[in-house]
């Protein structure tokens, strides 16, 4: 580990005794511990339904097969992004059709998503990215003009709102990853939420081999015969992993806060340094903080990563455009200049050390560290 981590889990004996509690019972895999973290979940988000599934990508899969997209359909999303929301359109047998994005956030221009459409387009997957919300209104005005679905990847945006509204709120589904960074964490995990009850009977048969009871359903109820009434996938949570999400729930606004003010700090010691750029908050957000990233001259970006490194300060870059990807070069043949204002911030871009638990002098030393390699740059 680097003198500077750019991150650190907070996990310790709440997740303990939780973890303690499930290994006392009867069921590791999905059981009451699930449904309890489920509960808590759907009512921190002010959601109908949550269902607790292994991954954000799963997540994001089940939801859109469970909207009866794939084969010959296509979604529109954004090349800004992790390779799973693209990867979870293919894997349902779908197209990802890509427009860019704005260049003061980074999240999907919703101005290019009309001229994209296609009699072929079935969803729009707008990505909440860093943790501040797409414009999900416009969004959903235009899907509900065109006949579309809206499945929102909120991996990055538990704690987010804009205008009022949630992440899931005006999406069919939106989909969270509780992956090893992420702001709670089973090391592995993911959930989704809805508020249509009968979307929610198909996501959970969908997200456990298309089968009629739970291991849980049968230790409660005794053996009964059950049945697999659609084909299904292999993708629901353990309890061993709900026991570990439940105490972070009890924390997840005073982590927020301390990112907040974490994020404050960085943005105050960044003001005025020249040839670095920082993402804008739109009016109206309530970021959620996942990540901290700058935007520097692209020119210069992996010779900064290099030298933050060689200080022993560990960054990482979220994300370089999907579409220049090798992957996505080779089957979707897309031209470099495809989506430019994707490609710059792809070049520009460096994720900073951030997480609740940092100290604030690390900040100091990351801001410092930062504008003496900057001063070689020119
Ligand atoms: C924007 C985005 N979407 C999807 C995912 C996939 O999440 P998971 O690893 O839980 O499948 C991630 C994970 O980092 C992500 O950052």
């Amino acid at each position: 580990m680097g003198r500077v981590p750019f991150f650190y889990h907070d996990l310790g004996q709440a997740e303990l005794d939780s973890v303690a509690e499930v290994l006392a019972g009867p069921i590791l895999t999905t059981g009451e511990t699930v449904e309890q973290f489920e509960h808590g979940f759907a009512e921190y988000l002010g959601r109908r339904h949550a269902l607790a599934v292994s991954s954000c990508t799963g997540a994001l899969h089940l939801s859109l097969l469970a909207l009866g997209i794939g084969e010959d359909d296509e979604v529109i999303t954004t090349p800004m992004t992790f390779v799973a929301t693209a990867t979870a359109i293919l894997e349902a047998g779908a197209k990802p059709v890509f427009v860019d994005v704005e260049p003061e956030t980074g999240n999907m221009d919703v101005s290019k998503i009309e001229s994209a459409i296609t009699t072929y387009t079935k969803a729009i997957m707008p990505v909440h990215l860093y943790g501040q919300m797409c414009d999900m209104q416009t969004i959903r005005k235009i899907a509900d003009n065109y006949g579309l679905s809206v499945i929102e990847d909120a991996a990055h945006c538990v704690e987010g709102l804009r205008d009022g509204v949630r992440p899931g709120e005006l999406g069919d589904t939106a989909c969270f990853s509780f992956y090893a960074t992420k702001s709670i964490t089973s090391g592995e995990g993911g959930a989704l939420v809805t508020d249509n009850d009968a979307l929610t009977r198909k996501l959970r048969f969908l997200s456990l081999h298309g089968m009629s009871k739970t291991a849980a359903d049968r230790h409660r109820e005794g053996y009964q015969h059950w049945d697999m009434e659609i084909l299904g996938w292999k993708y629901n949570m353990s309890n061993i992993q709900a026991a570990f999400l439940l105490p972070q729930m009890e924390r997840i606004e005073m982590n927020w806060r301390k990112r907040d003010t974490l994020a404050k700090r960085y943005e105050a010691l960044l003001e005025g340094v020249s040839n670095i750029k920082l993402p804008q908050t739109v009016q109206g957000v309530r970021h959620a903080h996942h990540l901290f990233p700058i935007w520097v001259n692209p020119k210069h970006r992996d010779h900064l990563i290099r030298g933050l490194q060689e200080e022993g300060v560990s960054v990482v870059v979220n994300y370089r455009a999907l579409h220049l990807l090798t992957y996505f070069q080779k089957e979707f043949v897309f031209q470099s200049g495809a989506f430019p204002v994707a490609e710059h911030i792809g070049n520009s871009t460096i994720s900073l050390p951030f997480y609740p638990t940092m100290p604030e002098e690390h900040v100091t030393i990351v801001v410092d560290t930062l504008k003496g390699l900057l001063k070689e740059c020119v």
